[in-house]
């Protein structure tokens, strides 16, 4: 088949690791495709800023016109916030392009507008990685559960408060220290605000809540409480009573006073016993319970932010939305095992 172009706009921690991804596994991601993926363009704020790894040609500082171009059937969208990426890809997905995103800020306020633009253009977007870094939870949202009646989703659903808190809880670390650590290490958004005050929580929760229960909750309708008064004292009182804080995003179906289904979306540190399985997610660590009507209770745990896991999860859908066009969306799943170019060892 003919090639699928790519396109990658921004290279911060996530993007720096899908253009990785992207070089330096071609011919994997080729025979799961079944057609090369070729890097177009790499959209940055500073073209001047010295990146070995990209070929000069590649950089541009006017992702505008690399979303525009033919030759690009895929654009991955890795700027963060509202705009410019709204319009972004908005003007990629009424362009017959499929969008990729790990945009949370943005999806928690317009799933619902970006989602009608794709499904008028009949063009996928994909975000995976919008929520819980590496860990699959959209994706069962949508498709594996979509038979069934999803009544909670609950977790941990940012990982640099998680890694304060678990480090407050065994150490007794310091807020600030730790806080500056998750930064280096990837974790924390640009203005770490918005993981501390439960901002980036309140997103995840309403694009969870938006999936699961087929409706539309904006990160205005999450209630949200942050981790910032949080004091060593009051991890040392919660373990004393067998149980630690953890920064919890809920959201469950409830009936109101007047007998209406209404959606509860909250964002708040909840004290937990350690018995409990969420009590046990420590560091960057995610977990996601979900419990639906027939299949009960699922969970989901793996890392939950950080380049390279993160990067897992847009590639993923990077590769989905790459044979849905390969394929025309009738992709034989059979055609991944047929082309794996490695061999059995045999009988052992
Ligand atoms: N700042 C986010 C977190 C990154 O700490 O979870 C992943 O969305």
């Amino acid at each position: 088949s003919k090639p699928i172009g790519v396109a990658v706009l921004g290279m911060g921690n996530v993007g720096t690791e899908v253009v990785r991804i992207l070089t330096e596994s071609t011919g994997d991601l080729q025979a799961r495709v079944g057609a090369p993926l070729e890097l177009r363009g790499v959209a940055v704020r500073d073209i001047n800023t010295a990146r070995p790894s990209i070929p000069a040609e590649l950089l541009t500082d006017d992702p505008a016109a690399l979303v525009a171009r033919d030759d690009v059937d895929i654009v991955i969208e890795l700027i963060g916030g509202i705009e410019p990426p709204r319009t972004h890809i908005r003007t990629a997905l009424q362009s017959g392009k499929s969008v990729v995103t790990a945009n949370k800020a943005l999806l928690a306020d317009y799933t619902g507008e970006l989602a009608a633009a794709a499904a008028e253009a009949r063009v996928d977007l994909y975000f995976e990685a919008a929520v819980a870094g590496a860990i699959p939870v959209i994706r069962p949202l949508m498709q594996s559960l979509a038979g069934d009646t999803v009544q909670r989703v609950a977790g941990i659903v940012n990982g640099t408060t998680n890694f304060i808190l678990s480090a407050m809880a065994e150490t007794g670390a310091d807020y600030a220290e730790t806080l500056a650590e998750a930064g280096r290490l990837g974790y924390a958004e640009a203005d770490p605000t918005a993981d501390v005050e439960g901002y980036d929580a309140a997103a995840k929760a309403a694009i969870l809540a938006s999936i699961a229960f087929h409706s539309r909750v904006t990160a205005a309708d999450v209630y949200r409480e942050g981790i910032s008064s949080i004091t060593p004292a009051d991890l040392a009182s919660a373990a004393q009573l067998d149980c630690t804080i953890k920064l919890l995003s809920i959201c469950e179906r409830v009936v109101d006073a007047d007998g209406a289904q209404r959606i509860s979306a909250r964002v708040y540190p909840a004290l937990i016993p350690l018995s409990h399985p969420l009590a046990t997610v420590n560091g960057v660590f995610n977990a996601v319970v979900v419990e639906a009507e027939n299949a009960g209770r699922l969970m989901f745990y793996g890392q939950g932010a950080g380049g390279v896991p993160t990067a897992s999860a847009v590639m993923g859908d990077v590769v989905m939305a790459a044979r849905n066009r390969v394929y025309s969306g009738r992709g034989p799943l059979e055609s991944t095992y047929a082309s794996l170019p490695i061999a059995p060892i045999g009988s052992v």
